[in-house]
């Protein structure tokens, strides 16, 4: 029980590597609000933990590229559970096009606003209530492998999750004065809804391009955050942590 009362707010919590981190850090004593775009598979999230694990979860329909959203969020946080310990932007879309072919009200814009603002309004919220408590928390934000080379159809991913680990590195300075941490993770090749959307083909090639030459299970992500939250990680702050079965050795 390593966040045993901990407060944990996670986007994209409703799916994918937010919700297998959702239902560890509930495994690991946390309170968790469960934060997505899609409000209902969100409640349905929280119903089933809490059916499980009384008053462990609540579920908050977010619009991450919304910043008074992302503040609502975090408040709803403090309505329900008091405070606020831990944030996790995950929150995150994939896909691109080649980059001759963009349209950049289609490819360029709604992927920075979401992947990139997204992050930035999840740090300036949380940082501030973890501020306004008297200092602490966490900030890990999700990035991935593509944050830190170029790769095809992801002109804009790349741009977004670079920005990720940036973030993360000027928040941990700057932060530090209020005892807050801030580290990205990268995940290589996750077996979600985002990867998903690919042909059988090109899955079967993701997959041989990591070290065990198989897919990434989301729990196997969400172990790595749960420690990263807790505070055996507390000399973990301002880098990346790569989550990528070997993808970038
Ligand atoms: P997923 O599609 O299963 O989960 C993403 C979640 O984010 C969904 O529940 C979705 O509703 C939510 N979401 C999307 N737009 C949102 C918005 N504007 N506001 C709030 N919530 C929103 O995909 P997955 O793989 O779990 O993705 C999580 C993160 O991991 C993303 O940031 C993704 O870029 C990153 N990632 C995933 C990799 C993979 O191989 N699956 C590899 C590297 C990074």
């Amino acid at each position: 029980m390593r966040l045993q009362d901990k407060v944990a707010l996670i986007t994209g919590g409703a799916s994918g590597i937010g919700l297998a981190t959702v239902e560890k850090f509930v495994a690991e004593g946390a309170k968790v609000v469960v934060a997505d775009v899609n409000a209902e598979r969100a409640a349905t999230v929280a119903d089933r933990l809490n059916a499980d694990t009384p008053d462990s979860a609540t579920s908050f329909g977010v619009d991450v590229s919304v910043f008074a959203e992302v503040e609502a969020a975090v408040q709803h946080a403090v309505d329900v559970f008091g405070r606020l310990d831990v944030i996790f932007n995950n929150a995150g879309i994939a896909g691109g096009k080649p980059l001759l072919e963009h349209d950049p009200a289609v490819d360029y814009e709604p992927m920075i606003r979401i992947d990139q603002d997204g992050v930035y309004y999840g740090i300036l919220a949380a940082g501030r209530q973890f501020r306004a408590q008297g200092g602490g928390g966490v900030i890990i934000s999700t990035s991935s492998i593509y944050g830190e080379q170029a790769a095809e159809l992801s002109f804009t991913y790349s741009a977004a999750k670079a920005a990720v680990i940036s973030f993360t590195r000027s928040a941990a300075y700057e932060l530090a004065q209020y005892g807050t941490r801030a580290v990205a993770i990268t995940p290589g090749r996750v077996g979600t809804a985002i990867i998903n959307q690919f042909s059988d083909e090109l899955k079967a090639t993701f997959a041989s391009e990591q070290l065990r030459g198989t897919m990434t299970e989301p729990e196997e992500i969400a172990n790595v955050v749960a420690f990263l939250a807790s505070d055996e990680a507390n000399v973990i702050n301002g880098t990346v942590v790569h989550v990528d079965d070997g993808y970038s050795v």
